[in-house]
């Protein structure tokens, strides 16, 4: 494929509505599929990723309509999944395969399930190893750590988990993996909360006790839920980073999910000095929704760690693209879980922020970035690493550098179709 390298700067003016959030469009095809019941879901991300999601979905027993207008209707399953008749492919969603781990795993199935290069090299131990104290059956390589996964599903409860890692898919795929039996469990912090909404809106009883544990009631039967997926603020986020560092931009993003599970990258530009305006929007559903303006600005550096750096870990990629723009140093800390992403996300950003010319220091759980303007006058080159926040972030950079520098070539670009296939569209609608 032919590296991606824009010919072209902002300013970005305009108003955009985003592709639906690719963690409400997983839950809304996968919770569904064992639902009782026809749902219909508006505005679900059409991306690969959910792709591998509703190929799954379908072999396991799911009937997916896909209706001209943009809405796709599901028939579940109503919990009573089928054996897949062959291997199940789930791209380079990681969403994907460990939620269907959880899903099968309560089943009396046998299913294999495996993806690309880069979710071929993802640990799946963290749920591989909980299913298995429950007496499921998963294999894989590398001791079992590595997809392709073979699973023989059908264990007994566990009553009480504790995780070792916060982490939106193990939480999620244990959920489902005791759906009717009921489970206590607790993370060391609190991860995306989309699974507990969307379960309670299907009818699930799960509460979060004093102490903090979430307590999950038997729950054998899950009604259909019909779902108005929110715009994805993982996507936002590459305009509100874009708008805010290319001089002259003025963007409004419109129905932005902003569930307070996911909002610190608007925390962490805001404590950044830049100039965002939320207005919140009536949302019938489950997930809150708002309008999001940001305009360009003068960026300072900023400390992102601890609980920030968790409730904006997907966006931190890009936010160290806004902090090589920013004045000062900004250190990005406590965010060792970048390192099991689509890529090692502390690697391939320092990288590609190097390759920029930006002076920054690579730590064992994050980074220190020296603010500038960056831009090496000779053509560089990124490699994506089969990850598309990663080829994003730096097409964003690309859109701010100084006039005379020379745009990176980024290798591995087609990855942006995982989640966010009409991204070069947009940005070139915004800059005219
Ligand atoms: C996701 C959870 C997060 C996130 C990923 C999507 C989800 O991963 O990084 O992009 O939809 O549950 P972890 O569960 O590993 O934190």
């Amino acid at each position: 494929m032919t590296p991606l390298q824009l010919s072209f700067r902002g300013p970005l003016v305009g108003s955009l509505t985003l592709p639906g959030d690719k963690s409400v469009s997983h839950r809304a095809v996968l919770f569904n599929l064992l639902a009782s019941g026809r749902a219909t879901v508006n505005g679900l991300l059409r991306s690969e990723d959910v792709e591998a999601s509703m190929r799954a979905a379908r072999a396991l027993g799911a009937v997916i309509d896909e209706h001209d207008d943009g809405r796709i209707t599901i028939t579940g399953t109503g919990g009573t999944l089928t054996e897949p008749t062959d291997v199940i492919d789930c791209g380079n969603s990681g969403t994907t395969m460990r939620l269907l781990t959880g899903l099968i795993a309560s089943e009396p199935l046998f299913a294999v399930l495996t993806g690309d290069a880069s979710l071929r090299g993802r640990p799946m131990r963290r749920v591989a190893d909980p299913l298995r104290a429950m007496g499921v059956v998963v294999d894989g390589r590398h001791q079992g750590d590595r997809a392709p996964l073979a699973i023989r599903g059908g264990g007994r409860p566990l009553g009480e988990v504790s995780l070792s890692v916060a982490s939106a898919q193990v939480k999620t795929c244990l959920l489902l993996a005791h759906r009717a039996y009921g489970l206590r469990l607790r993370e060391p912090a609190r991860s995306r909360d989309h699974s507990e909404r969307m379960l309670r809106a299907m009818g699930a009883t799960l509460i979060e006790d004093e102490a903090g544990w979430l307590c999950l009631s038997p729950c054998p039967v899950l009604s259909a839920l019909d779902v108005d997926v929110p715009g994805d603020l993982s996507s936002a986020a590459f305009f509100l980073v874009a708008a805010s560092i290319v001089a002259g931009s003025d963007v409004r993003l419109r129905h932005v999910g902003v569930n307070p599970t996911r909002t610190g990258v608007i925390d962490a530009l805001r404590a950044m000095g830049a100039d965002l305006t939320v207005q919140a929007v009536d949302a019938a559903g489950a997930e809150p929704m708002a309008d999001v303006r940001v305009r360009a600005t003068t960026l300072h550096a900023a400390r992102i760690e601890g609980e920030l750096a968790l409730r904006c870990l997907d966006e931190l990629p890009v936010l160290a693209v806004a902090a090589a723009f920013a004045e000062g140093t900004t250190v990005i800390a406590d965010a060792a879980e970048l390192r099991v992403k689509e890529s090692d996300r502390i690697a391939t950003t320092v990288a590609g922020l190097r390759a920029l010319g930006v002076a920054v220091e690579e730590t064992p759980d994050g980074m220190i970035i020296e603010g500038g303007v960056p831009g090496v006058s000779e053509p560089r080159v990124i490699d994506a690493h089969g990850d598309h926040r990663i080829a994003m972030a730096f097409a964003v950079a690309s859109l701010a550098l100084p006039d005379g520098a020379t745009a990176p070539r980024i290798t591995g670009a087609e990855v942006i179709s995982t989640s966010y296939p009409d991204f070069m569209n947009h940005v070139e609608a915004l800059c005219g």
